[in-house]
């Protein structure tokens, strides 16, 4: 991440931005308004990645908006412009996604912070390692002045492309529940132990997932996935004696995703009791279907129209930092089409032609940003 910062810092400077990383490891760079007082646009995406990632996901949208603040150059606008690169979205190493976004939304709290990895390091931890302040968190909320969050983010699924479209623009952002599970059973030697004399914990997840597979085939729109599995002690001549599970749901629906959640904790619960194991769970996350701002998903769509291209509204079953700045200011955002719909995998890529268009786009939004009246009055406000 210090070798990211290092390499965009350098960007963004050349670009005439003033760059500063902010006690939770966001990188920011502020490109000033024409005016002294201004409000700020934010556009940003995030710079972390899953385990063996594409190079796309999240560093696609930063390196866009680099690149508009290159294309202006140096014109100043009625707004400045704040480029934002997250520093933890994903939610891997401490199962809690967002936790930049959280930063500017004054969500990141001690219950976060105090959160811990599979080593047993906190988060706050890690942010001290980095040579960073928890106690300076509160400087990293957003500024009153800012007027809204804008993201470009690869699409990571097949939509755009079947309908052989380059953009997009997103409507809402689906609901997302995220639990982790530990099934605990008693372990002992799998050469002496009789099968009815079992609590084999790996069986009883395994029982588990395949229902979660099958709930999810049954409810149309619900995804839902087990993406990561642990056994204890772990070895192949012992019965487990824990087995540990993350479950990942979403819908369009808060509803339907919070239902599906509950159906599936039963669930466990029985698989669990019939076997005579226990379970414990805990919720990593639970966020709600978030609608974009509807002025702004006019105005990207008007862009997008303008640039020769059909904007297709669409929802994300992806989960991006728009959800969490959108609490506090009106957010947004702009996919470019994924060859293959293919995401979360070093196979993951991006037409050259799509970002040209994605830059082109972003440009005649901020014209049409710095023009507009329902703009003008939000800046008075700010
Ligand atoms: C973010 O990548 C997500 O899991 O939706
Ligand atoms: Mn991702
Ligand atoms: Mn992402």
């Amino acid at each position: 991440m210090r070798d990211c910062h290092r390499e965009i810092a350098k960007w963004l400077t050349a670009a005439g931005a003033e760059v500063t990383v902010d006690a939770a490891g966001n990188l920011r760079g502020f490109y000033a308004a024409a005016q002294s007082v201004a409000p700020r646009l934010l556009i940003g995406s995030h710079l972390d990645t899953i385990p063996n990632a594409g190079v796309y996901d999240g560093v696609l949208g930063v390196a866009i908006a680099v690149a508009l603040l290159e294309a202006l150059e140096g014109r100043r606008l009625p707004f400045g412009i704040e480029v934002v690169g997250f520093s933890e979205e994903e939610g891997v190493r401490f199962g809690t996604p967002f936790i930049g976004s959280r930063a500017l939304v004054g969500s990141l709290d001690e219950e976060l912070l105090n959160r811990q990895d599979a080593n047993g390091v906190a988060v706050r931890t890690v942010i001290e390692r980095f040579g960073l302040n928890p106690a300076e968190i509160p400087r990293a909320a957003l500024a009153d002045d800012t007027l809204a969050y804008l993201e470009f983010h690869i699409e990571q699924g097949p939509i755009l492309e079947s309908l052989g479209l380059p953009l997009g623009v997103v409507e809402a952002i689906a609901a997302q529940t995220r639990l982790e599970f530990a099934f605990l059973g008693r372990a002992n030697h799998a050469g002496t132990t009789p099968m009815h004399l079992r609590h084999d914990a790996v069986a009883a997840a395994a029982e588990w997932i395949i229902a979660v597979e099958r709930t999810a085939q049954s409810h149309p729109g619900l995804l839902a996935t087990v993406g990561q599995i642990e056994a204890e002690p772990g070895a192949a001549n012992v019965i487990a004696r824990e087995a540990r599970v993350t479950l990942d749901l979403r819908h369009e629906s808060d509803d339907i995703c919070g239902r599906a959640a509950d159906m599936l904790i039963r669930l466990a619960e029985e698989i669990a009791e019939r076997r005579g194991l226990t379970l414990r769970r805990r919720v990593l996350l639970s966020q709600r279907r978030v609608a974009m701002d509807p002025y702004l998903v006019d105005q990207i769509g008007e862009a997008i129209r303008k640039i020769g291209c059909e904007p297709h509204r669409m929802v994300s079953g992806a989960g991006h930092d728009a959800m969490i700045l959108a609490e506090i200011v009106p957010a947004a955002m702009i996919f470019l089409r994924s060859p293959g719909g293919i995401s979360h995998d070093p196979a993951e890529s991006v037409e050259v032609a799509d970002v040209a268009k994605a830059l082109e786009c972003g440009l005649q939004l901020l014209d049409q940003l710095a023009s507009s009246s329902e703009l003008q009055k939000r800046m008075c406000r700010a």
